[in-house]
């Protein structure tokens, strides 16, 4: 495992892009800072953890009870699910999800773009024993980009010489000041499959309110989402690239409550809004070619 020091010798950027051992016994966390926001990304899962754009607060939803642990995914921040999304399609005993988020990767590249924006690239290599489970030759970036929004991608390479299919999505739990306060709109007349009735096919007539538990696949959009939040004074506008998937996703008081990793009440100041390619949009990558799913997150004034 890289340890911070190295890491730091190697790829940090004076203050702006710096690695730290966070937490014990675990892989090191990459810190984008500039002076429009900060962004905290683990190596452990290349999952990102925290996101403050400047005059705000913290964006992405952390469960307190967040589990630290190689081999559990993390509850909450921006999990990627890949190459399958949701349950395997052929190996019901394979992770919910994939198995990149329980992957450690490794460190690409770092940089100031030519518009002056920090980035950093993550990546997960097919040498590294992922043959039993996914049998191709592939590289899985994850590249984050500190603008005046965050924009994250990941970047699936096809190194096999035979095509290959992926679902996957940018997972984005995101941090409300509580359920009630918030609408989302963007997915009204969106055709979507219902996780909690067997993907039963539904129409959205109107914009969201989270009053229960929903776990929904909207279908052919590619529409971005505003959550509104009337009580932080925000609207958190989340865009995509091509994705005509979104899922909306909040486990409620009974689902969420039976997961250890997920803090009480948790579920009122959260919800899950995910860029992907699921069901209809499944992805066939031929070779040497690239998928490339990217996800924009951007804060911005309420306007009631
Ligand atoms: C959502 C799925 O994307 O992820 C839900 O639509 C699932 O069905 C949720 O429960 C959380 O999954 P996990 O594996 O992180 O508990």
């Amino acid at each position: 495992m890289s340890n911070s020091a190295e890491l730091n010798n190697k790829f940090s950027i004076g203050n702006i892009i710096t690695f730290s051992n966070a937490k014990p016994d675990y892989p090191p966390f990459v810190r984008l800072k500039s002076e429009k926001g900060e962004a905290t990304i683990s190596l452990y899962g290349g999952h990102l953890l925290s996101y403050i754009p400047l005059n705000s607060t913290e964006v992405i939803w952390v469960s307190e009870s967040a589990i630290y642990q190689t081999g559990k995914a993390i509850r909450g921040g921006i999990p990627v699910c890949w190459p399958w999304f949701g349950k395997n399609p052929d190996d019901k005993n394979l992770p919910q999800h994939g198995f990149a988020r329980t992957s450690i990767w490794k460190i690409s590249e770092t940089g100031i773009d030519t518009e002056k924006y920090p980035f950093v690239v993550l990546s997960l290599f097919s040498a590294t024993g992922f043959e039993n489970i996914w049998p191709y030759k592939f590289q899985l970036d994850l590249k984050v980009v500190l603008k005046e929004y965050l924009e994250v991608s990941i970047i699936t390479y096809n190194l096999d010489e035979k095509p290959f299919e992926i679902t996957n999505a940018l997972h984005t739990y995101l941090y409300l000041s509580h359920v009630e306060n918030c609408v989302i709109e963007g997915l009204e007349s969106v055709e979507y499959l219902d996780s909690l009735e067997n993907n039963k096919l539904k129409y959205e007539k109107s914009s969201i309110k989270i009053e229960m538990e929903i776990d929904r696949d909207y279908q052919n959009t590619q529409s971005p989402c505003l959550i509104k939040d009337s009580e932080f004074n925000r609207i958190i506008k989340v865009s995509k690239e091509n994705s005509n998937t979104t899922v909306v996703w909040n486990p409620w008081q009974d689902t969420g409550g039976r997961m250890v990793d997920f803090q009480e009440n948790g579920w009122n100041n959260m919800v899950c809004i995910e860029a992907a390619n699921t069901n209809t949009d499944k992805r066939e990558i031929p070779p040497g070619q690239k998928h490339i799913l990217k996800t924009r997150i951007e804060v911005l004034e309420f306007d009631n």
